[in-house]
């Protein structure tokens, strides 16, 4: 599974030219390897949905408010990306951490929200640079990742997908080793099968995502334990984005 999360980045004119272009290299070379999924600014997603209606590219948002409708301005609820064409929502990004509050808590409230809308959760979990430093990444993603799924049962785990993203990789230019990645999908694997069971941790979709780039993608995915990646910075640009999907059948 490839995400690209575009951030702050594109307005309607660029998402859809982006999306042509993928739109025609998806289908020029049957792309069957990868679920590949696009996640716009709110703004874009209406026009995206449209562009890729009939294709494998797959749509997801950013974020959402865990409200079904009301006096929130400026949110956005699970029902209107639903009404936009998304199937996935990304939760609990570090950058929605940092710049807008959202603690273990709100994500949890949001990934109840979105599986009750009949959306695929993205939850994002990761250590910053200190808590790295302080060897504490397994005690600080384990309290991620139990508090985001508190109350989500056996069943909606399966539209459940986690992304490892530590924040000292994120837009840094220093990715996780695959062996570091691949060790903190281990140890969430072990989680998964505490909190459910052996074959729930064993199906779990887990990717990565900090810095993934063209060069680094077939090292960062050769493991079975990194289900794929949530691409920033380099899901910008079609030709870079292509080169990471392509990745995925190098190994
Ligand atoms: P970069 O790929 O730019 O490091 O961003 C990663 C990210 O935050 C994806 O959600």
């Amino acid at each position: 599974m490839i995400i690209a999360n575009w951030k702050m980045n594109k307005g309607l004119v660029q998402s859809q030219q982006f999306v042509e272009e993928l739109k025609a290299y998806v289908e020029k070379h049957k792309v069957v390897n990868a679920d590949i999924v696009i996640c716009p600014p709110f703004t874009s997603l209406e026009a995206v949905s449209r562009k890729i209606a009939g294709t494998a590219i797959k749509l997801g948002a950013q974020n959402m408010f865990y409200q079904t409708a009301g006096p929130f301005t400026g949110e956005i609820s699970g029902g209107m990306l639903k009404s936009c064409g998304c199937e996935f929502v990304i939760l609990g990004h570090s950058e929605r951490r940092q710049h807008f509050g959202e603690t273990n808590l709100t994500v949890n409230k949001k990934v109840l929200k979105a599986l009750d809308e009949g959306l695929k959760p993205i939850i994002c979990i990761g250590e910053n640079l200190q808590e790295h430093d302080d060897k504490l990444t397994e005690p600080v993603i384990e309290e991620q990742l139990a508090v985001a799924l508190t109350h989500v049962s056996e069943v909606d785990i399966a539209n459940v997908t986690v992304a490892y993203e530590p924040i000292w990789a994120i837009g840094t230019g220093k990715n996780a080793t695959p062996h570091q990645a691949e060790g903190v999908h281990n140890f969430l694997r072990k989680k998964l099968k505490k909190m459910y069971s052996d074959e729930i941790s064993k199906n779990a979709r887990i990717v990565y995502g900090g810095s993934i780039n063209p060069e680094n993608a077939k090292e960062l995915f050769a493991s079975p334990s990194v289900n794929g990646g949530l691409v920033g910075g380099a899901s910008l640009e079609v030709e870079s984005f292509v080169k990471i999907i392509n990745s995925t059948h190098l190994i």
